[in-house]
């Protein structure tokens, strides 16, 4: 993303001109800012093996998917349609994890028949797991009782998670794998998204390798994602490769202990692809009512629902003026709530100080490329937005925009 004369660059293309041509609103990503942080993450770690897991929960997009595994990455999964997405997408069944969260046995089988490992999540659902494939492999997700992340909804580890067996409980794993014969290939744990407190993650992570040092024969230790992004220009990077090298120091120190090398995963979602993506949306209404310079766009929180939902900050470019002069606007969607405005918090609108935008102006959400499609409905029974890749000057699209027959096909025809 750039600013040149005034107007916003993405990919090296006039934001205005992919409204122009791929119509409002429309997500568009950065595919250098993925390789980048692809790259970043990958070299932050020296201690091999090793491998990063994309947690593609954050963004689906099969072509996005593609440009991860060509940097080298596998994948975590969640769902049967994550594993579809995938397998689409090239990946092989052996660089596949699915961690699989109160999940139906449909989709354990599914991926079983992919060749893919499980990651199981509670102790009910290993003795589960042993009745059905008794001598089967899998991996168990722990919860070290510490928990990171940015808003309570997004902290997975400690007393109030409902993922992962206690890290106190391994005499009762270890029990249920004898019991079935139940080969543990690795552990694993994610304590939450959007941690910029590296510590946390150290912490945690030194919780994981007490479980582990009880295990015998592990091959693998997968200790989650987590690692946040900037959403604010005041916000502070994460010192990747500071937390890179306590990884490996700690890691070191335990495959000497454990007696052999095993390797070390980690699966970030939102760090290789939020600050890729962008939203882009026309005003339709400006309005100045009450207290708020109402700024209405045409999207809402069924396209991008953070703002919404965890009170998230995401920061806003007038793409065709981008250092114009400045008042309090409020950014609202098009969406029958109230609730449907861009620029807020947890307890409601915080006007922000933007450009004064006006009718027909491509308004650009920033940050958007991580839980943005992939958190996006069809509320209101509005289609969901077109994706369009950007890269040196020129754009492709990436996934169409949805129709009104994509949304009621499925109620049409029984
Ligand atoms: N691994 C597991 C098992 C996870 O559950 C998650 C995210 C990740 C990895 C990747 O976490 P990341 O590196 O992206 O932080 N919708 C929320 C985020 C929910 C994340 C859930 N799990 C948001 O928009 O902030």
């Amino acid at each position: 993303m750039m600013v040149r004369d005034n107007r916003l660059y993405l990919g090296g293309i006039e934001a205005q001109k992919l409204v122009d041509e791929f119509s409002s609103p429309l997500y568009v990503y950065e595919e250098a800012t993925i390789r980048e942080r692809a790259r970043e993450i990958q070299n932050a770690i020296d201690y091999v093996p090793k491998q990063v897991k994309y947690s593609c929960k954050a963004n689906t997009n099969i072509e996005i998917m593609k440009i991860i595994k060509e940097e080298g990455l596998g994948i975590d999964t969640v769902s049967r349609g994550e594993v579809f997405a995938s397998l689409e997408a090239g990946f092989d069944p052996s660089q596949i994890l699915f961690t699989a969260n109160n999940v139906s046995w449909d989709e354990v089988e599914y991926a079983l028949s992919k060749d893919i490992l499980i990651n199981i999540d509670s102790l009910s659902q290993m003795e589960q797991f042993g009745k059905r494939y008794p001598g089967g492999e899998i991996t168990v997700r722990i919860n070290p009782n510490i928990g990171a992340g940015h808003h309570n909804h997004c902290i997975t580890g400690g007393p109030e998670s409902k993922f992962g067996v206690n890290y106190d409980r391994v005499a009762d794993i270890k029990r249920i794998a004898k019991e079935y014969g139940l080969i543990i290939r690795g552990v694993h744990q994610h304590i939450g998204s959007g941690i910029l407190d590296p510590e946390k993650f150290i912490m945690a992570m030194k919780v994981l390798l007490d479980v582990a040092r009880n295990i015998d024969g592990l091959d693998f230790i997968d200790f989650g994602g987590g690692i946040g992004v900037p959403y604010r220009d005041s916000e502070e990077r994460i010192d990747i490769e500071l937390l890179g090298g306590k990884i490996t120091e700690e890691f070191e120190k335990f495959c000497k202990e454990y007696g052999k090398s095993v390797i070390l995963i980690i699966e970030p979602g939102r760090y290789l692809v939020a600050e890729s993506g962008f939203l882009l949306a026309t005003v339709i209404a400006v309005k100045n009512e009450s207290n708020h310079r109402f700024v209405g766009i045409d999207t809402g929180f069924n396209h991008l629902v953070r703002p919404a939902m965890y009170g998230s900050y995401h920061e806003i470019l007038h793409a065709g003026n981008a250092h114009g002069e400045s008042t309090l606007q409020t950014v609202a969607g098009n969406l029958c709530e109230s609730g449907d405005t861009f620029t807020r918090d947890e307890e409601g609108i915080v006007d922000r100080d933007l450009p004064v935008f006006n009718e027909g102006d491509v308004v650009c959400i920033c940050t958007a490329g991580a839980y943005g499609y992939s958190m996006a409905s069809q509320y209101n029974s509005r289609p969901r937005p077109a994706e369009v890749l950007v890269h040196e000057g020129r754009a492709r699209l990436i996934r169409r925009r949805e129709t009104l027959e994509d949304i009621f096909r499925s109620s049409l025809e029984i």
